[in-house]
């Protein structure tokens, strides 16, 4: 029997009741990590993927954490700990969308959007790190919103970029301590976040349906399952990524 790229790790997926998160729970549970999957309002779906993953042979929890709620975060990790005595990897999946043009802007917008994506992967990254030895790895999730020209799509853009920031600093400090961390930025992926968004990535005035302008935009022939983009989480807490740190791994390269 093969053994598993991350054979006795503990993870913890924040947004892992749904889309890329639960995808990435799967894998990781598949590769032989325990796994505890955050959530914020999907309990119910959050404890169907923990006996699904258990009932494959895999020791799981789900947790209810809002990544916006350092206290709420800090739990998670304590939790997990007390569950399963260490922290090797986590893979920070929780994220939300946003549209909105320049003048409907508030700061109530800016501060949920930047609250969850930029300050919620800060401090789980803040708090895994707390509970790491070497050795440990961190994967934030940035997006290829980060790096192009969107219409109306700025604050979610601008707390992409900021993760990306994030892990080229940070890479120093905790490079220091043995722990590395990168981030993944994917490209449209079939999910819920996709199948609301999707169409209002094509520039304004262009017409075209969401399945129309994603068969132009994009290299590969498809649109990228949950599970695909997964395996570059899994590429980035196994071994092989021992020594790749700052980094931003995009998924696939975007034609637009
Ligand atoms: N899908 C894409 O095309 C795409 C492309 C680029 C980047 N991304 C990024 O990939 C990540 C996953 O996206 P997805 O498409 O899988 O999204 P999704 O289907 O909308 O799922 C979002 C997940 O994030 C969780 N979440 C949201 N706010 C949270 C909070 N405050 N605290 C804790 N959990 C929270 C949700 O939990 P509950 O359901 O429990 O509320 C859910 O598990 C996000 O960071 C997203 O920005 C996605």
């Amino acid at each position: 029997m093969p053994s598993g790229k991350l054979d006795g790790k503990v993870a913890v997926v924040t947004g892992g009741s749904r889309g890329i998160g639960a995808a990435v729970a799967t894998r990781f549970a598949e590769e032989g990590a325990s796994v505890v999957i955050g959530y914020r309002s999907g309990g119910e779906e959050a404890s169907e993927l923990a006996a699904k993953l258990e009932g494959s042979g895999a020791r799981c929890l789900a947790v209810k954490a809002d990544v916006a709620s350092p206290e709420q975060t800090s739990a998670l990790f304590d939790r997990t700990v007390e569950a399963f005595g260490r922290m090797d990897v986590l893979a920070s999946c929780a994220g939300i969308n946003h549209f909105g043009g320049l003048q409907e802007l508030t700061p109530e917008m800016a501060n949920q959007l930047f609250g969850v994506n930029t300050q919620g992967q800060l401090f789980a990254a803040q708090q895994a790190a707390r509970h790491m030895t070497a050795g440990g790895r961190i994967i934030l999730t940035s997006s290829n919103a980060s790096r192009r020209s969107i219409f109306q799509h700025t604050l979610y853009a601008a707390s992409k970029a900021a993760v990306e920031a994030m892990v080229r600093c940070l890479s120093i400090e905790l490079g220091q301590r043995g722990i590395t961390i990168n981030a993944v930025a994917p490209g449209a992926t079939k999910t819920d976040m996709a199948a609301k968004n999707a169409v209002k990535y094509q520039p304004p005035g262009l017409g075209l349906s969401a399945e129309e302008w994603l068969s132009l935009s994009y290299a590969l022939d498809h649109v990228a399952t949950p599970a695909e983009v997964a395996g570059a989480y899994v590429f980035l807490a196994g071994d092989d990524a021992g020594y790749i740190s700052g980094r931003t791994l995009q998924t696939e390269s975007c034609v637009f």
